[in-house]
């Protein structure tokens, strides 16, 4: 049986984080094994990498050194924690993934698309997500967003830096969903957390045709069940968790 794997992505205080507790709720509600991530960061080995990264550390060194260490760090957190839990049935929502690598690195980074396409491939290994949303939003409403939020020390790395910079990543997000509409959903985000939060319940529950968990049956219905030609088809609810 296999799991899913659904990516957040969008610029400075769109939402991602926000939105992503809201869909594990509403997946753990109809039963889901629901696993919540993030990068940089999100595995033990790409966490330690993190720190290097949002502290700006590594950015004297320069974009490309910093597009192989979210690699390396991307694919630490793919084969440590994000293949092995889809493998196993459940659903692995990650905020920030390839996309921001594109966005960030790529388009205002201004890294050969060669480049960062290899880098890509190795870090995520066939690892594509199901389903991406993304967030968007003004950068500006974002940034203010991201600055009026309880809690926030400095402004991280790329916080940091200037409109203009952040328009161009909305820009380039929303391209990326232009040439993979499939996979990629743009959802407004300037509008109440949880009317967003039901737009997106709805986008992954259609998409990626999730519905209800049945309760453990006891063991004879469920062979019965498992056993018809509509069980098995490969949807996640017909197995057991
Ligand atoms: N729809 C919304 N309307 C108004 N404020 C919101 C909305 N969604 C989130 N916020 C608030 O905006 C701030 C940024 O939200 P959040 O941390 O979810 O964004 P993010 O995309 O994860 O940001 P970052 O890229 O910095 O991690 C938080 O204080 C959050 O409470
Ligand atoms: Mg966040």
């Amino acid at each position: 049986m296999k799991g899913r794997f659904i990516t957040f992505e969008g610029g400075e205080g769109a939402g991602k984080s926000t939105q992503i507790q809201y869909l594990a709720e509403a997946l753990r509600a109809l039963g889901h094994d629901v696993v919540m991530t993030r990068e940089p960061g999100g595995s033990p080995g790409a966490e330690a990498v993190r720190h290097v990264l949002l502290s700006g550390a590594a950015e004297e060194f320069g974009v490309r050194m910093e597009a192989i260490l979210f690699a390396a760090a991307r694919s630490d957190h793919v084969e440590e924690l994000i293949r092995p839990a889809v493998e196993s049935g459940k659903i692995v929502l990650c905020d920030r993934f390839m996309d921001s690598s594109r966005v960030y690195q790529g388009v205002t980074g201004n890294l050969e698309p060669e480049f960062v396409t290899a880098l890509e491939r190795v870090a995520i290994n066939g690892m594509v997500p199901d389903l991406t949303i993304i967030l968007d939003l003004p950068a500006e409403v974002g940034l203010a967003r991201a600055a009026a939020r309880a809690g926030s020390g400095n402004p991280d790395r790329y916080e940091k830096e200037a409109l203009s910079i952040h328009e161009k990543r909305r820009e380039a997000f929303l391209e990326i969903a232009q040439k993979e509409p499939e996979r990629c959903k743009v959802v407004d985000a300037n509008q109440p957390a949880d009317s967003i939060a039901q737009t997106i319940e709805k986008l992954a529950i259609e998409q990626l045709a999730l519905s209800r968990l049945p309760d453990e049956p006891p063991r004879e219905k469920r062979t019965r069940k498992r056993s018809s030609a509509k069980a098995a088809s490969s949807d996640i609810t017909a197995e057991p968790q």
